[in-house]
């Protein structure tokens, strides 16, 4: 991955170029990468934009993922790049304990003790289908070195530990595309697992939470891990452990 970049100072989104135009796109290799300093439209996820800051690290990139790739549904990807992000900070030596957390399905947060969660990045994935194959385009909006509108991950790293160097741009995305791209080999090789969920659960915030099933009167339910089939949210109710619930994103807490 990320053999070629296409970069621009300045872009409409590096979503928009990627995934725009259905032709061309058809023709885009896995691993192509387009990175952008500033976007002008920016997007969220659903309906939302991402307001695009200076010193944020925003790119996307294509993966042409075959029908019969992997056992596991492609909608497992989104959680390879979101861990790809957390552990290509983490298992930096001397970057270990940097509080940075994955908030299902795909967002980033740093843990700050004295201020509580704040979100520094976050991740949507557009997929088409064409004939045997998903066309997925992986966006990547990193807060890593703007003060706004949140806290930056360079500043939580440097709260952590003053020792510790700022990392730059090129470095944490070169990292980030070597750790997703071990891990979607793995994907495509065993599918889903406890060779990912392990490390998953480990950087999650929700193990064991619990949460008020407003669609279920008010039940107490306790999170217990993704699904394996669509990967959603499973929980297990406290009063009856035998009695599983799905949630949706956002839902029911
Ligand atoms: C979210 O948190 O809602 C997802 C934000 C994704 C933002 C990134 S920045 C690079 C790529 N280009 C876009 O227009 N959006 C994604």
């Amino acid at each position: 991955l990320g053999n070629a970049v296409l970069y621009s100072e300045v872009i409409t989104s590096t979503q928009t170029v990627l995934d725009k135009n259905y032709n061309f796109a058809q023709c885009l290799p896995t691993g192509l990468v387009c990175l952008a300093t500033n976007q002008i439209a920016g997007r969220g996820r659903g309906r939302n934009s991402w307001v695009s800051q200076a010193g944020a690290l925003q790119f996307s990139f294509v993966v042409r993922h075959g029908l019969h790739l992997s056992k596991s549904p492609v909608v497992f990807v989104q959680y390879l790049i979101a861990l790809s992000i957390v552990e290509s900070i983490r298992t930096r030596k001397g970057y270990e304990e940097v509080p940075l957390r994955l908030k299902w399905p795909n967002d980033i947060y740093a843990d700050l003790e004295d201020e509580g969660l704040k979100k520094v990045g976050g991740l949507l994935v557009n997929s088409s289908f064409v004939r045997d194959e998903f066309l997925l385009v992986i966006g990547c909006g990193i807060n890593l070195d703007n003060a706004h509108p949140t806290v930056s991950i360079n500043d939580v790293i440097q709260k952590h530990n003053p020792a510790l160097k700022r990392l730059d741009r090129e470095e944490v995305l070169a990292h980030v595309l070597v750790t997703f791209e071990k891990y979607y080999m793995e994907f495509c090789e065993k599918g889903i697992g406890a060779w990912f969920l392990d490390k998953y659960y480990q950087r999650w915030l929700h193990s064991n939470k619990l949460v008020t099933l407003t669609t279920h009167n008010d039940e107490k339910a306790k999170i217990v891990g993704i699904t394996s089939d669509y990967g959603m949210l499973e929980a297990v109710s406290v009063n009856n452990p035998r009695v599983k619930f799905t949630l949706q994103p956002d839902g029911n807490s």
